[in-house]
């Protein structure tokens, strides 16, 4: 699909800080008065959210990986049809708290299927949509457990070897695509990071082909 939006991406594992930081930048865009589509994954439509509530309840624990791995890509399939794509076509700015990253993560790496087969699934979910940016706030498994102070959802339940493996699935994903996957160290103060997020935010909108107005670079 030729579009002239931009979609951002936001990963790590659960409680690296990384909404925290995509709703630092939906706020950076808001304050120059430029609408960004934010969205979170799962969800971010009727039937995605419908979605959501059933992958994340603790009542529905255990569940197949398979079924696990279908509704997110059901989710997603719902979001990209309805809001990101035309959003894209559009020439807007997105911005997502989870994408596809997430799948390969946590259900590949951190399931461990297929690794080929889930991005051949998620290749026809999302028909090719791909972000152009994605920050990984990469954190280790213990400290990022340790913030996650609230009662903890069906995939946060999951042990910390499960999310060694995610945060190891994370990391090679960057390895393999360091130009689109910009590792950050999510030890460190918020306001550090995102200073580098803005930095490398900055960078990448001047050389993409996104018409932003004039207030926007002020
Ligand atoms: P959240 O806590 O960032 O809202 O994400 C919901 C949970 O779902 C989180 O534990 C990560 C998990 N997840 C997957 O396992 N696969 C996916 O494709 C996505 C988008 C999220």
């Amino acid at each position: 699909m030729k579009h002239t939006g931009v979609l951002i991406s936001f990963e790590g594992i659960d409680g690296s800080g990384k909404s925290t930081q995509a709703q630092l930048l939906k706020e950076y865009f808001a304050e120059r008065k430029v609408t960004v589509v934010f969205v979170r994954e799962p969800g971010g439509t009727k039937a995605a959210e419908a979605i959501r509530d059933v992958l994340l309840h603790n009542k529905n624990l255990p569940m197949a990986d398979f079924t696990e791995l279908m509704l997110f890509l059901a989710a997603r399939a719902d979001l990209v049809d309805k809001v990101i794509e035309p959003a894209l076509r559009h020439g807007r700015v997105v911005i997502a708290d989870r994408f596809a990253d997430s799948t390969f993560a946590y259900q590949a790496y951190g399931r461990g299927i297929n690794l080929k087969l889930v991005k051949q699934l998620n290749e026809t979910a999302t028909r090719g949509v791909k972000p152009d940016l994605t920050f990984l706030v990469d954190l280790p498994e213990r400290e990022a457990h340790q913030r996650l102070k609230r009662q903890k959802d069906r995939m946060e339940s999951m042990g910390t070897t499960f999310h060694q493996s995610v945060r190891l699935g994370f990391r090679k994903l960057a390895a393999a695509e360091p130009r689109r996957i910009k590792v950050l160290d999510g030890r460190r103060r918020e306001e550090e990071i995102w200073n580098e997020i803005l930095r490398i935010t900055l960078q990448f909108l001047r050389r993409s082909k996104i018409e932003l107005p004039e207030q926007f670079w002020r």
